[in-house]
């Protein structure tokens, strides 16, 4: 809102300048490319306050090796990126330190000749279940906007008590930002 009067003054201004104003602008500059500039660094403070209250959330984990699931958690022990360390590794688990809006995916790939069978869970409940293909190298990815509560817990789970691996190679992954 505040950058929007801003940006209707910056582009008012230059035929308030026509009038006299540009006495105050030293030399060779016109009005306009003063206005203009004027006006790039009122936006750009605006975007320097904005990223400065936003807290920077992010975390990417490949899994280790070729994982052998039987209705356990996925652990996504293979750290990438872990700001503000709210992933943990040894669990899977990722916690929401404040409140808001994140985007959190994942991609789940099968090694060998069986289907991974899993699901996603937030707190201990059952938000949504996946699988792959009955084959070497079938995959499934899934992205999904949460509106979290602080101390809310995302994570995956296999879920049959068939043994499956996953395939790993960087092919398998779970991440995820805070967005806002
Ligand atoms: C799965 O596919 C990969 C890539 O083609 C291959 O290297 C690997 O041997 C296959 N594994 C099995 C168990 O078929
Ligand atoms: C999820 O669990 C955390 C930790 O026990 C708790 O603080 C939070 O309120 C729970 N969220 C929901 C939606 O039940």
């Amino acid at each position: 809102m505040k950058m929007t009067i801003q940006l209707i003054l910056a582009f008012l201004t230059p035929s308030v300048c026509v009038s006299g104003d540009c006495d105050v602008l030293h030399g060779k500059t016109s009005c306009i490319t003063e206005d203009l500039l004027q006006m790039i660094i009122r936006v750009n403070r605006q975007s320097d306050i904005k990223q400065g209250s936003k807290q920077m959330i992010a975390f990417l984990a490949f899994v280790k090796g070729t994982p052998v699931l039987s209705n356990n958690g996925i652990k996504f022990e293979d750290v990438e990126t872990n700001i503000g360390n709210h992933y943990n590794p040894t669990t899977g688990v990722f916690t929401a330190p404040i409140s808001g809006l994140y985007v959190l995916s994942s991609m789940i790939m099968a090694y060998g000749d069986a289907k991974v069978e899993y699901q996603w869970r937030k707190n201990e409940t059952v938000f949504s279940t996946g699988y792959t293909n009955h084959a070497n190298g079938s995959s499934q990815s899934q992205t999904y906007v949460f509106e979290l509560k602080k101390g809310d817990r995302v994570f995956l789970k296999h879920r049959t008590s068939n043994s499956q691996k996953l395939y790993g190679h960087r092919c398998s992954y779970f991440n995820g930002y805070l967005l806002k």
